[in-house]
Protein backbone atom coordinates (compact mmCIF):
# COMPACT_ATOMS: atom_id res chain seq x y z
CA UNK A 1 0.00 0.00 0.00
CA UNK A 2 1.28 3.59 -1.25
CA UNK A 3 1.15 6.17 1.35
CA UNK A 4 -0.01 9.47 0.07
CA UNK A 5 -1.11 12.46 1.81
CA UNK A 6 -3.05 15.37 0.44
CA UNK A 7 -1.17 19.01 0.40
CA UNK A 8 -2.46 22.22 0.14
CA UNK A 9 -1.17 25.57 -1.00
CA UNK A 10 -3.81 28.17 0.50
CA UNK A 11 -4.83 31.41 -1.28
CA UNK A 12 -2.51 34.14 -0.39
CA UNK A 13 0.23 31.79 -1.97
CA UNK A 14 -1.32 31.46 -5.14
CA UNK A 15 -1.73 35.14 -5.40
CA UNK A 16 2.15 34.57 -6.28
CA UNK A 17 2.65 32.42 -9.17
CA UNK A 18 6.64 32.70 -8.64
CA UNK A 19 6.12 31.58 -4.96
CA UNK A 20 3.97 29.10 -6.35
CA UNK A 21 6.72 27.93 -8.19
CA UNK A 22 9.55 27.89 -5.68
CA UNK A 23 7.63 25.55 -3.60
CA UNK A 24 6.52 23.22 -5.90
CA UNK A 25 10.04 23.34 -6.90
CA UNK A 26 11.29 22.41 -3.54
CA UNK A 27 8.74 19.63 -3.04
CA UNK A 28 10.18 18.24 -6.18
CA UNK A 29 13.55 18.76 -4.74
CA UNK A 30 12.93 16.76 -1.59
CA UNK A 31 13.65 13.01 -1.32
CA UNK A 32 11.28 10.61 -0.65
CA UNK A 33 8.08 13.09 -2.23
CA UNK A 34 6.30 12.83 -5.11
CA UNK A 35 3.79 14.90 -6.70
CA UNK A 36 1.68 12.06 -7.65
CA UNK A 37 -1.73 14.53 -8.97
CA UNK A 38 -1.96 18.10 -8.95
CA UNK A 39 -4.93 20.19 -9.49
CA UNK A 40 -6.13 23.99 -9.26
CA UNK A 41 -9.46 24.23 -7.24
CA UNK A 42 -11.81 26.70 -6.18
CA UNK A 43 -13.90 25.52 -3.37
CA UNK A 44 -17.25 26.67 -2.74
CA UNK A 45 -18.18 27.65 1.26
CA UNK A 46 -20.44 24.04 0.97
CA UNK A 47 -17.15 22.42 -0.10
CA UNK A 48 -14.30 24.46 2.12
CA UNK A 49 -17.17 23.41 5.06
CA UNK A 50 -17.01 19.96 4.59
CA UNK A 51 -13.34 19.44 4.25
CA UNK A 52 -12.94 21.32 7.87
CA UNK A 53 -16.26 19.31 9.18
CA UNK A 54 -13.82 18.86 12.30
CA UNK A 55 -13.71 22.18 13.42
CA UNK A 56 -17.23 23.40 12.64
CA UNK A 57 -17.90 25.60 15.97
CA UNK A 58 -14.63 26.66 16.79
CA UNK A 59 -14.10 30.06 17.15
CA UNK A 60 -12.15 30.75 13.73
CA UNK A 61 -14.35 28.52 11.90
CA UNK A 62 -16.07 31.11 10.00
CA UNK A 63 -12.74 33.02 9.25
CA UNK A 64 -11.15 29.66 7.98
CA UNK A 65 -14.02 29.08 5.42
CA UNK A 66 -13.38 32.96 4.58
CA UNK A 67 -9.83 32.54 3.69
CA UNK A 68 -9.98 29.31 2.05
CA UNK A 69 -13.08 30.54 -0.39
CA UNK A 70 -11.18 33.74 -1.14
CA UNK A 71 -9.23 32.33 -4.05
CA UNK A 72 -8.13 29.64 -5.99
CA UNK A 73 -5.73 26.71 -3.90
CA UNK A 74 -3.26 24.32 -5.49
CA UNK A 75 -3.98 20.95 -4.37
CA UNK A 76 -1.37 18.36 -4.59
CA UNK A 77 -0.85 14.15 -4.05
CA UNK A 78 2.49 13.60 -2.18
CA UNK A 79 3.46 10.18 -2.22
CA UNK A 80 6.25 8.67 -0.24
CA UNK A 81 7.32 6.06 2.51
CA UNK A 82 6.93 8.98 4.88
CA UNK A 83 4.56 11.14 2.80
CA UNK A 84 2.37 12.46 5.79
CA UNK A 85 4.79 12.60 8.71
CA UNK A 86 7.62 14.11 6.20
CA UNK A 87 4.99 17.01 4.59
CA UNK A 88 3.71 18.00 8.21
CA UNK A 89 7.37 18.34 9.37
CA UNK A 90 8.40 20.34 5.68
CA UNK A 91 5.18 22.71 6.87
CA UNK A 92 5.91 23.41 10.47
CA UNK A 93 2.90 23.58 12.96
CA UNK A 94 -0.08 25.70 12.49
CA UNK A 95 1.18 29.55 14.01
CA UNK A 96 3.59 30.89 11.31
CA UNK A 97 4.67 33.74 14.07
CA UNK A 98 5.74 31.19 16.47
CA UNK A 99 7.19 28.92 13.60
CA UNK A 100 9.58 32.18 13.28
CA UNK A 101 11.24 31.50 16.71
CA UNK A 102 11.06 27.70 17.11
CA UNK A 103 11.66 26.12 13.55
CA UNK A 104 12.92 29.61 10.89
CA UNK A 105 13.25 26.80 8.06
CA UNK A 106 10.29 25.25 7.92
CA UNK A 107 7.26 26.38 4.93
CA UNK A 108 5.45 28.44 6.99
CA UNK A 109 7.79 30.33 9.05
CA UNK A 110 8.93 31.25 5.47
CA UNK A 111 5.69 32.06 3.91
CA UNK A 112 2.86 32.10 6.43
CA UNK A 113 1.10 35.53 7.72
CA UNK A 114 -0.93 35.11 10.34
CA UNK A 115 -2.55 32.09 12.26
CA UNK A 116 -5.64 31.91 9.92
CA UNK A 117 -3.37 32.47 6.90
CA UNK A 118 -1.09 29.84 7.10
CA UNK A 119 -0.46 29.21 4.31
CA UNK A 120 -0.52 25.09 3.77
CA UNK A 121 -2.21 22.34 4.62
CA UNK A 122 -1.35 18.85 5.53
CA UNK A 123 -3.17 15.81 6.29
CA UNK A 124 -2.74 14.61 9.83
CA UNK A 125 -2.92 10.40 9.89
CA UNK A 126 -3.32 8.30 6.84
CA UNK A 127 -7.18 8.23 7.59
CA UNK A 128 -7.28 12.18 7.02
CA UNK A 129 -5.58 11.55 4.35
CA UNK A 130 -7.46 8.97 2.61
CA UNK A 131 -10.89 11.29 3.49
CA UNK A 132 -9.35 14.31 2.51
CA UNK A 133 -7.64 13.11 -0.95
CA UNK A 134 -11.25 11.54 -1.75
CA UNK A 135 -12.82 14.62 -0.62
CA UNK A 136 -10.74 16.73 -3.40
CA UNK A 137 -9.14 14.32 -6.44
CA UNK A 138 -12.41 12.47 -6.53
CA UNK A 139 -12.91 8.25 -5.97
CA UNK A 140 -10.38 7.31 -8.31
CA UNK A 141 -7.14 8.47 -6.36
CA UNK A 142 -8.28 5.70 -3.70
CA UNK A 143 -7.46 2.34 -6.35
CA UNK A 144 -4.22 4.59 -7.18
CA UNK A 145 -3.33 4.26 -3.00
CA UNK A 146 -4.07 1.01 -3.09
CA UNK A 147 -2.22 0.25 -5.60
P1 LIG B 1 -4.60 23.98 10.00
O1 LIG B 1 -3.95 23.83 11.35
O2 LIG B 1 -4.03 23.29 8.84
O3 LIG B 1 -6.16 23.56 10.10
C1 LIG B 1 -7.06 24.40 10.79
C2 LIG B 1 -6.95 25.79 10.25
O4 LIG B 1 -7.73 26.75 10.92
C3 LIG B 1 -5.50 26.29 10.46
O5 LIG B 1 -4.65 25.55 9.66
C4 LIG B 1 -5.68 27.76 10.23
O6 LIG B 1 -5.77 28.08 8.85
C5 LIG B 1 -7.02 27.97 10.94
N1 LIG B 1 -6.74 28.28 12.34
C6 LIG B 1 -6.24 27.49 13.26
N2 LIG B 1 -6.10 28.09 14.44
C7 LIG B 1 -6.55 29.31 14.26
C8 LIG B 1 -6.64 30.42 15.11
N3 LIG B 1 -6.25 30.38 16.39
N4 LIG B 1 -7.14 31.53 14.60
C9 LIG B 1 -7.55 31.56 13.31
N5 LIG B 1 -7.47 30.55 12.45
C10 LIG B 1 -6.96 29.43 12.92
Amino acid sequence: RRLHTLALLKPDLLANPQTVAEIISEIQRTPGLQIARRAQVFWTREEAERFYDEHRGRFFFRRLVDYMTSGPIEALALRGPTAVTLWRQMMGSTHPVRMRVTNAGCLRARYGLTDTRNSFHGSDSPQSAARELRLVFGEQITREMEA
